[in-house]
C-alpha cells in the first residue's frame, strides 16, 4: 500500500487519518496513512526519514506550515501558486526522482464548501465579495483561492489595521481587487453595493473563547458567515450570531474538502466529500 502521514506537533488529535482511510476506501485504494509527531526542531529531518522510507506524500499542519514551503522552495518548481502566496504548505508530494511538491489546499478547501452552502442559496463565489476577518497564517492561506475562485472583492479587517493593509495589498498584487482596515470599519466604506458578502472568521479569536468586535452593519449585507474554526460544540462565534437569522457554518467542512484537494494531487482520483464529512462530523461528536 502506498503510505502517508500527517506530520505536526501535537498530533495526537488530527482527524485527517479517519478522513483519508475513508477516502481510500471509498475508491477501493489501498493506503496507509499515519501520524506523525515530529520534534519542534526537526521537521527537515524527519521528512528525510520519511522520504526515505518511501512515503509518498505527507499533509503538514500546526506549526510546520512554514517549514514545509521553506523545504520544498528550496528546488525550482515546487510550489504551487496558493503556497508561494501564503509563503506555507500544508501538502507535500514527494517524487520518486527525489524532488518535493508543495501546495496549499486550506484556501481551496475552504472555497469549495463556501460555493457548496452558497449553491443551497442559489449562489455563486464569482457573484460575491468576502469579508475576512484576521490577517494571520490561516487568512493569507486563503487569498490565492479567493482570486482563482472568482470573488469579486476582498475586505481584510483586523485587530491590527497595518496587517490587514498588508495582507489587501498583496491581494491586489495577485489581480484580486482588495481594501483592509480595522474591525469597526463599516462596510459603506469598501463594499461593491448589491454584492452579496461572504463573512469568513480567520482569526484565532474562537480558540480563546473571544469573538471579534466587527462593525455590525456588516452582518445586515451577509448571506453567510462561515467561520474557519470547529469543535464538537458551535464556536463562540457562531454562538454570538445565533440571534440574527443569517446561514452560518463552522469549518468542519473546510477540513474535509482541503483534504480532497490533497487526495487529489496525491492520486490524481477524488473521493465524494461529503459522504467523508458526514462521518467526521458524527466523530467529532
Ligand atoms: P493563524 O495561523 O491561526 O492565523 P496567527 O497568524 O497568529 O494565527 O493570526 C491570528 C489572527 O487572529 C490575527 O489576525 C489576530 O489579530 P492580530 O493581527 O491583531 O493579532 C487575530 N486574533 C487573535 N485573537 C483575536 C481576538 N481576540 N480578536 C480579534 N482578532 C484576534
Amino acid at each position: 500500500a502506498d503510505r502517508y502521514v500527517v506530520i505536526g506537533n501535537p498530533i495526537a488529535h488530527s482527524m485527517s487519518p479517519f478522513i483519508h482511510s475513508n477516502f481510500a476506501a471509498q475508491l477501493g485504494l489501498p493506503l496507509q496513512y499515519e501520524r506523525v509527531l515530529a520534534p519542534l526542531d526537526g521537521f527537515a529531518q524527519t521528512v528525510a526519514a520519511l522520504q526515505a522510507a518511501g512515503v509518498k506524500g505527507a499533509n503538514v499542519t500546526v506549526p510546520f506550515k512554514l517549514d514545509a514551503f521553506a523545504l520544498a522552495s528550496a528546488s525550482p518548481n515546487s510550489l504551487t501558486p496558493a503556497a508561494e502566496f501564503a509563503q506555507a504548505a500544508n501538502t507535500l508530494k514527494f517524487n520518486a526522482n527525489g524532488t518535493v511538491l508543495a501546495d496549499n489546499t486550506d484556501g481551496g478547501g475552504l472555497c469549495r464548501d463556501l460555493n457548496r452552502q452558497l449553491n443551497t442559496l442559489g449562489l455563486h463565489l464569482e457573484q460575491c465579495q468576502v469579508l475576512m476577518i484576521g490577517a494571520g497564517g490561516a487568512a493569507s492561506g486563503c487569498v490565492a483561492a479567493f482570486q482563482q475562485a472568482g470573488v469579486q472583492h476582498l475586505t481584510v479587517l483586523n485587530r491590527t489595521v497595518d496587517k490587514a493593509r498588508q495582507l489587501a495589498q498583496r491581494a491586489e498584487a495577485i489581480d484580486l481587487p482588495a481594501a483592509g482596515g480595522g474591525l469597526d470599519t463599516p462596510p459603506s466604506h469598501f463594499d461593491l453595493p448589491g454584492t452579496p458578502v461572504v463573512i469568513v472568521n480567520a482569526s484565532s479569536s474562537s480558540l480563546k473563547g473571544d469573538v471579534p468586535a466587527l462593525h455590525p452593519d456588516w452582518y445586515e449585507r451577509a448571506v453567510l458567515v462561515y467561520d474557519m474554526m470547529y469543535a464538537a460544540e458551535p464556536t463562540a462565534f457562531i454562538r454570538s450570531l445565533s440571534k440574527l437569522d443569517l446561514p452560518c457554518s463552522d469549518g468542519l467542512g473546510m477540513l474535509v474538502f482541503q483534504a480532497q484537494l490533497a487526495f487529489e494531487v496525491w492520486t490524481g482520483q477524488s473521493p465524494n466529500a461529503l459522504e467523508t464529512l458526514t462521518k467526521v462530523r458524527q466523530a467529532l461528536l
